[in-house]
């Protein structure tokens, strides 16, 4: 009877024990060898009129990069001056700032190390980015966007500073090493072929990361843009992403291209009181700055996703989530 027992707790500690080396050999891993992306390209970026231009329509009105970038709350010490960052942002897995994108955060980045960061979320230091930086919509885009990007950055005035790294919780600091990926780019469309156009606008815009259900196995012609998200308004409210798909009811498929357009147009120059009474974290006023054709080629790519019946009630009547985004 005894030997047996003592097997048993032999076989379980060595079992154990077992355990413990594969589960520090995995965090050693990714820990010391992830993230693995390569190293940042060899480039130079010119900065061309065109491109700079081009650089300050992706981050202002359609990437939404000036949106994270900026703080615009005029009691804030950095308010308005753009690149500057320096929200902090309090989730359950940390505490994570946006940084600081004039040459004051990245001017001893090189053009290549910036692309990298970009689209891999990788920094010059080899750290991976907290994923709520798009690097993996980014790393689809043009190469070209991101040159524009590069060049656009570059013509920032330098302010603000340097803000702290994230401070990150287990898992979550070891899983964010796992996430920066090598970039796919693809080539950005003609504006004539309208709906790819607008396919290539709604990955540059960041909708899905708002208006596709995080952690879900459902299929993705069930989930994608159909909506339901809460994102914690601070105000003792949450707001939820609406379905954004043609279903008559449940989405938006009884609007017309002329009222879709006019809804963004509607939010163009308002300050920062109108826009915090909206009550709400779509970038409304981001993208009123975009181009009635690419606003158009948005909405006809939308009217060609499956129509999920899928009702998004967008003022929930709940407390706010603790900590949500
Ligand atoms: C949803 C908010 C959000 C959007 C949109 C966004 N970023 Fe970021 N970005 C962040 C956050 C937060 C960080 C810091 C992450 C970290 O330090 O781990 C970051 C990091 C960066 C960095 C790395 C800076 C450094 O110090 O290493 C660069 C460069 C950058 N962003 C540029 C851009 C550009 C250009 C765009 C638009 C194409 C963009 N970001 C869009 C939130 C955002
Ligand atoms: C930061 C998160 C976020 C991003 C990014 C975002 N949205 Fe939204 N969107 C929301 C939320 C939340 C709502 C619901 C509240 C509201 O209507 O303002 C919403 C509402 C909308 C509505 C109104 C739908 C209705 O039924 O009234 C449209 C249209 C829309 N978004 C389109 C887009 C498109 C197109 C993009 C990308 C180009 C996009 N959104 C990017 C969060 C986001």
């Amino acid at each position: 009877m005894k030997t047996v027992a003592k097997k048993i707790l032999r076989i379980l500690a060595w079992t154990f024990g077992i355990l413990v080396v594969v589960v520090l050999a995995v965090g050693g891993y990714v820990k010391i060898f992830l993230p693995s992306v390569g190293p940042a390209p060899d480039l130079k970026v010119e900065a061309t009129p065109a491109r700079i231009e081009r650089g300050r329509y992706l981050a202002t009105n359609v990437m939404g990069c000036v949106g994270c970038h900026t703080l615009n709350d005029p009691s804030k010490k950095y308010a308005r001056q753009t690149g500057a960052g320096g929200e902090r942002w309090e989730l359950p897995m940390g505490v994570f700032y946006s940084a600081n994108i004039t040459p004051t955060g990245v001017g001893d980045y090189t053009d290549g190390e910036l692309y990298r960061a970009l689209t891999c979320g990788v920094t010059k230091d080899g750290r991976a980015l907290f994923p709520i930086m798009p690097y993996d919509l980014i790393g689809q885009c043009d190469p070209e966007d991101v040159k524009s990007l590069i060049a656009y950055m570059r013509t920032l005035a330098p302010a603000g500073e340097k803000w702290p790294e994230p401070d990150l919780k287990f898992p979550f600091n070891l899983v964010v090493n796992t996430i920066p990926a090598r970039a796919q780019p693809k080539p950005k469309p003609s504006p004539e072929q309208e709906i790819a156009y607008g396919e290539y606008l709604v990955n540059a815009g960041v909708c899905t990361h708002c208006h596709t259900p995080r952690e879900t196995d459902l299929p993705h012609d069930s989930v994608f843009l159909a909506g339901g998200n809460d994102f914690d308004l601070h105000n003792g409210k949450i707001v939820r992403s609406a379905n954004i798909t043609p279903h008559p009811t449940s989405g938006i498929g009884k609007w017309t291209k002329e009222y879709f357009i006019s809804r963004f147009k509607a939010c163009d120059s308002l300050s920062y009181e109108q826009i915090k009474a909206m009550n709400t974290v779509m970038p409304w006023s981001i993208f009123s700055g975009m181009t009635d054709q690419d606003l158009g080629a948005i909405y006809a790519y939308l009217r060609t996703l499956p129509p999920v019946n899928k009702p998004i009630q967008k003022y929930p009547e709940v407390n706010a989530i603790a900590g949500g985004n």
